[in-house]
Protein backbone atom coordinates (compact mmCIF):
# COMPACT_ATOMS: atom_id res chain seq x y z
CA UNK A 1 0.00 0.00 0.00
CA UNK A 2 1.11 3.57 -1.10
CA UNK A 3 0.97 6.19 1.41
CA UNK A 4 -1.37 8.97 0.41
CA UNK A 5 -0.29 12.48 -0.08
CA UNK A 6 -0.82 14.95 2.95
CA UNK A 7 -1.58 18.27 1.04
CA UNK A 8 -2.30 21.85 3.80
CA UNK A 9 -4.66 24.94 2.55
CA UNK A 10 -2.92 28.08 4.27
CA UNK A 11 -3.05 31.85 4.12
CA UNK A 12 -4.83 34.49 6.31
CA UNK A 13 -8.72 35.03 7.18
CA UNK A 14 -11.31 34.74 3.96
CA UNK A 15 -8.86 33.69 1.74
CA UNK A 16 -10.93 30.96 0.50
CA UNK A 17 -9.23 28.02 2.09
CA UNK A 18 -12.53 26.15 2.30
CA UNK A 19 -14.24 26.70 -1.50
CA UNK A 20 -10.87 25.84 -2.50
CA UNK A 21 -10.38 22.64 -0.16
CA UNK A 22 -13.42 21.46 -1.95
CA UNK A 23 -11.79 22.31 -5.67
CA UNK A 24 -9.50 19.69 -4.34
CA UNK A 25 -11.32 16.91 -2.85
CA UNK A 26 -13.59 17.22 -6.32
CA UNK A 27 -10.51 16.63 -8.80
CA UNK A 28 -8.93 13.99 -6.83
CA UNK A 29 -12.02 11.90 -6.10
CA UNK A 30 -12.96 12.71 -9.92
CA UNK A 31 -9.34 10.76 -10.30
CA UNK A 32 -10.38 7.92 -7.97
CA UNK A 33 -8.19 9.06 -5.14
CA UNK A 34 -9.51 8.39 -1.36
CA UNK A 35 -9.71 11.51 0.09
CA UNK A 36 -9.89 12.75 3.72
CA UNK A 37 -10.67 16.62 4.62
CA UNK A 38 -10.26 17.94 8.06
CA UNK A 39 -9.02 20.80 9.47
CA UNK A 40 -6.53 22.54 12.42
CA UNK A 41 -7.22 23.21 15.16
CA UNK A 42 -9.66 20.34 15.01
CA UNK A 43 -10.11 17.30 13.48
CA UNK A 44 -11.11 14.55 16.02
CA UNK A 45 -13.83 15.65 18.83
CA UNK A 46 -11.08 16.43 21.74
CA UNK A 47 -9.14 18.57 19.11
CA UNK A 48 -12.53 20.34 18.23
CA UNK A 49 -12.91 21.10 22.32
CA UNK A 50 -9.36 22.38 22.09
CA UNK A 51 -10.82 24.63 19.21
CA UNK A 52 -13.72 25.79 20.91
CA UNK A 53 -11.24 26.90 23.54
CA UNK A 54 -8.45 28.88 21.36
CA UNK A 55 -11.80 30.90 19.34
CA UNK A 56 -13.49 31.82 22.27
CA UNK A 57 -13.50 35.44 22.76
CA UNK A 58 -12.54 36.07 26.49
CA UNK A 59 -11.86 39.25 28.55
CA UNK A 60 -8.81 36.88 30.15
CA UNK A 61 -5.73 37.65 27.52
CA UNK A 62 -4.07 34.63 26.57
CA UNK A 63 -0.26 34.30 26.85
CA UNK A 64 1.25 33.49 23.31
CA UNK A 65 2.93 30.39 24.97
CA UNK A 66 -0.73 29.17 26.40
CA UNK A 67 -1.74 29.62 22.57
CA UNK A 68 1.20 27.69 21.41
CA UNK A 69 0.93 24.81 23.50
CA UNK A 70 -2.96 24.15 22.85
CA UNK A 71 -2.25 24.56 19.12
CA UNK A 72 0.66 21.36 18.94
CA UNK A 73 -1.93 19.89 21.79
CA UNK A 74 -4.97 19.58 19.10
CA UNK A 75 -2.26 18.63 16.60
CA UNK A 76 -0.76 15.51 18.55
CA UNK A 77 -4.44 14.33 18.91
CA UNK A 78 -5.87 14.84 15.77
CA UNK A 79 -2.03 13.89 13.53
CA UNK A 80 -1.91 10.49 15.51
CA UNK A 81 -5.83 9.56 15.76
CA UNK A 82 -6.22 11.02 12.43
CA UNK A 83 -4.25 11.94 9.82
CA UNK A 84 -1.71 9.41 10.19
CA UNK A 85 -4.04 6.17 10.23
CA UNK A 86 -5.75 7.52 6.55
CA UNK A 87 -2.15 8.74 4.80
CA UNK A 88 -1.26 5.01 6.29
CA UNK A 89 -3.46 3.24 4.80
CA UNK A 90 -3.66 5.20 1.21
CA UNK A 91 -6.05 8.07 1.94
CA UNK A 92 -4.81 11.04 0.59
CA UNK A 93 -5.49 14.00 3.62
CA UNK A 94 -6.48 17.30 2.67
CA UNK A 95 -6.41 19.75 5.69
CA UNK A 96 -7.32 23.32 6.43
CA UNK A 97 -4.20 24.60 7.77
CA UNK A 98 -1.18 22.70 10.00
CA UNK A 99 1.62 23.82 11.10
CA UNK A 100 2.90 26.60 8.95
CA UNK A 101 -0.17 28.30 10.75
CA UNK A 102 2.06 28.27 13.69
CA UNK A 103 4.89 29.09 12.21
CA UNK A 104 2.73 32.43 10.71
CA UNK A 105 -0.02 33.03 13.11
CA UNK A 106 1.81 31.93 16.47
CA UNK A 107 5.27 32.87 14.89
CA UNK A 108 4.87 36.04 12.69
CA UNK A 109 1.69 37.22 14.48
CA UNK A 110 2.68 37.09 18.15
CA UNK A 111 5.99 37.01 18.21
CA UNK A 112 7.04 33.75 19.19
CA UNK A 113 10.16 32.62 18.60
CA UNK A 114 10.39 30.48 15.42
CA UNK A 115 13.04 27.69 17.59
CA UNK A 116 10.43 27.17 20.31
CA UNK A 117 8.09 26.24 17.51
CA UNK A 118 10.48 23.97 15.48
CA UNK A 119 10.80 21.67 19.06
CA UNK A 120 7.33 21.10 19.46
CA UNK A 121 7.28 20.38 15.86
CA UNK A 122 9.92 17.71 16.31
CA UNK A 123 8.31 16.82 19.53
CA UNK A 124 4.45 15.83 18.01
CA UNK A 125 5.34 15.28 14.03
CA UNK A 126 8.84 13.80 14.25
CA UNK A 127 9.48 13.77 10.86
CA UNK A 128 6.37 14.47 9.09
CA UNK A 129 6.01 17.55 7.46
CA UNK A 130 2.86 18.16 4.73
CA UNK A 131 3.96 16.81 1.33
CA UNK A 132 2.81 20.32 -0.35
CA UNK A 133 1.14 23.15 1.18
CA UNK A 134 -0.69 25.49 -1.04
CA UNK A 135 -1.21 29.21 0.47
CA UNK A 136 -3.92 31.30 -0.75
CA UNK A 137 -2.62 34.21 -0.81
CA UNK A 138 -4.41 37.77 -0.71
CA UNK A 139 -4.12 41.47 1.05
CA UNK A 140 -5.07 41.33 4.20
CA UNK A 141 -7.71 43.77 3.66
CA UNK A 142 -9.50 41.73 0.91
CA UNK A 143 -9.64 39.17 3.35
CA UNK A 144 -10.67 40.42 6.45
CA UNK A 145 -13.93 41.92 4.79
CA UNK A 146 -14.71 38.59 3.82
CA UNK A 147 -14.27 36.72 6.94
CA UNK A 148 -16.41 39.74 8.62
CA UNK A 149 -19.19 39.29 6.42
CA UNK A 150 -19.58 35.91 7.78
CA UNK A 151 -20.02 35.31 11.03
CA UNK A 152 -19.44 37.42 14.86
CA UNK A 153 -15.34 37.38 14.84
CA UNK A 154 -13.73 34.97 16.71
CA UNK A 155 -10.25 35.54 19.40
CA UNK A 156 -8.38 35.48 16.02
CA UNK A 157 -10.22 37.68 13.69
CA UNK A 158 -10.63 40.45 16.40
CA UNK A 159 -6.94 41.66 16.31
CA UNK A 160 -5.71 44.48 13.75
CA UNK A 161 -4.44 44.89 10.36
CA UNK A 162 -0.98 44.38 11.42
CA UNK A 163 -1.23 41.33 12.86
CA UNK A 164 -2.56 40.36 9.99
CA UNK A 165 0.01 41.41 7.64
CA UNK A 166 2.95 40.09 10.02
CA UNK A 167 1.19 36.64 9.40
CA UNK A 168 0.87 37.57 5.63
CA UNK A 169 4.96 38.45 5.42
CA UNK A 170 5.29 35.00 7.14
CA UNK A 171 3.52 32.89 5.16
CA UNK A 172 5.46 34.51 1.66
CA UNK A 173 9.04 34.47 3.43
CA UNK A 174 8.09 30.48 4.12
CA UNK A 175 6.97 29.95 0.72
CA UNK A 176 10.18 31.81 -1.11
CA UNK A 177 12.33 29.82 1.41
CA UNK A 178 11.08 25.96 0.83
CA UNK A 179 9.99 26.32 -3.31
CA UNK A 180 9.54 23.10 -3.48
CA UNK A 181 6.71 22.30 -0.49
CA UNK A 182 5.03 25.57 -1.17
CA UNK A 183 2.63 26.21 -3.92
CA UNK A 184 1.42 29.85 -3.81
CA UNK A 185 -2.07 31.11 -5.48
CA UNK A 186 -3.01 35.02 -5.86
CA UNK A 187 -6.63 34.62 -4.31
CA UNK A 188 -7.40 38.01 -4.94
CA UNK A 189 -8.56 36.60 -8.65
CA UNK A 190 -11.73 35.46 -9.63
CA UNK A 191 -13.32 33.10 -7.77
CA UNK A 192 -13.47 30.45 -11.33
CA UNK A 193 -9.21 31.11 -11.88
CA UNK A 194 -8.63 30.24 -8.17
CA UNK A 195 -10.50 27.18 -8.46
CA UNK A 196 -8.81 26.78 -12.08
CA UNK A 197 -5.26 26.94 -10.72
CA UNK A 198 -5.84 24.42 -7.31
CA UNK A 199 -7.78 21.75 -9.67
CA UNK A 200 -4.49 21.59 -12.01
CA UNK A 201 -1.91 21.91 -9.22
CA UNK A 202 -3.65 19.24 -7.39
CA UNK A 203 -4.04 16.95 -10.55
CA UNK A 204 0.13 17.80 -10.90
CA UNK A 205 0.68 16.41 -8.10
CA UNK A 206 -0.99 12.79 -9.01
CA UNK A 207 2.21 12.07 -10.80
P1 LIG B 1 -9.75 28.91 10.58
O1 LIG B 1 -10.51 30.18 10.82
O2 LIG B 1 -8.96 28.93 9.33
O3 LIG B 1 -10.58 27.67 10.73
O4 LIG B 1 -8.61 28.80 11.73
C1 LIG B 1 -8.91 29.09 13.04
C2 LIG B 1 -7.96 30.10 13.58
O5 LIG B 1 -6.87 29.46 14.22
C3 LIG B 1 -7.38 31.05 12.54
O6 LIG B 1 -7.58 32.38 12.99
C4 LIG B 1 -5.90 30.73 12.54
C5 LIG B 1 -5.66 30.12 13.90
N1 LIG B 1 -4.55 29.16 13.95
C6 LIG B 1 -3.38 29.52 14.61
O7 LIG B 1 -3.29 30.63 15.14
N2 LIG B 1 -2.35 28.61 14.67
C7 LIG B 1 -2.44 27.36 14.13
O8 LIG B 1 -1.49 26.57 14.23
C8 LIG B 1 -3.67 27.00 13.45
C9 LIG B 1 -3.80 25.63 12.87
C10 LIG B 1 -4.68 27.93 13.39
Amino acid sequence: MTRGQFITFEGTEGVGKSTQLETARSTLEAAGVDVVVTREPGGTPMAEAIRELLLAPRDESVHSLTELLLMFAARAQHLHQRILPALERGSWVLCDRFTDATYAYQGGGRGVPAGHIAVLEQLVQGDLRPDHVILLDAPVDVGMARARDRSEPDRFEQEKAAFFQRIRDCYRQRAKDQPLRYHVVDAARPLDEVSGQVASLVRSFLG
